[in-house]
């Protein structure tokens, strides 16, 4: 039984159209997630032989294999679920989103602080990375995260509320080169709702470090 499995995408192929087209969807989905999901489960099962054959040879590249491949799985399975057909705009209270609206007011100073900021943060990666939005327990506060590949450059006990893919796989079929375009693009699609479901349950789980008594 494996641990992992690939989720449903919320809606069709077509439904962010035209800010991303069905072919980068179907592709994105079906086999790129599909291929972090078995990396996982797959990794898991090579540790498990080596647990049980005492043979270590290989333990750095499978420590390292499970990060990428179950954090990538991680990343994309909120991704989908961070856009939207009908998203885009600013969160505003009176859309139900207001708690998180303020949180990003007082966390960056502003709204137009923080779109920059994450927009830089994703347009910038150098090779395969992300741009995300992280609420970070110990100080209360959300902070923008610029990821490498799935898993490096984050900081420990963060939790992703927004996050915009920034590999080619993500865009290059439609905006070729212009990565820049298409994070920009990617503002018309954000699904407030649930970005702001993610920061609440974020918030419920603020003692989990136990950093403090
Ligand atoms: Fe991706």
């Amino acid at each position: 039984m494996a641990t992992y499995t690939l989720p449903e995408l919320p809606y069709d192929y077509a439904a962010l159209e035209p800010v991303i087209n069905p072919q980068i969807i179907e592709l994105h989905h079906d086999k790129h997630h599909a291929a972090y999901v078995k990396g996982a489960n797959d990794t898991l099962e090579q540790l498990e032989e080596a647990r049980d054959k005492e043979a270590w040879g290989a333990i750095n590249g499978l420590q390292k294999n499970l990060a990428f491949h179950l954090s990538g799985h991680i990343l994309h399975s909120i991704y989908w679920h961070n856009m939207t057909g009908e998203g885009g705009g600013e969160p505003h209270a009176a859309d139900g989103v207001g708690d998180l609206a303020d949180a990003i007011t007082e966390s960056f100073g502003s709204y137009a602080g923080f779109k920059s900021q994450l927009t830089k943060a994703a347009a910038t990666t150098q090779g395969s990375g992300w741009g995300v939005l992280a609420y970070e327990p110990v100080s209360g506060k959300l902070i923008v995260e610029q990821v490498y590949d799935h898993q490096g450059n984050v900081g420990q006990g963060s939790v992703p509320i927004l996050v915009f893919d920034a590999w080619e796989h993500a865009f290059y079929l439609q905006y070729k080169n212009q990565k820049v375009d298409f994070i920009e693009a990617m503002w018309q699609v954000v699904n407030w709702q649930d970005v702001a479901k993610r920061y609440a349950a974020a918030k419920e789980r603020v003692n989990v470090l136990l950093l403090a008594p």
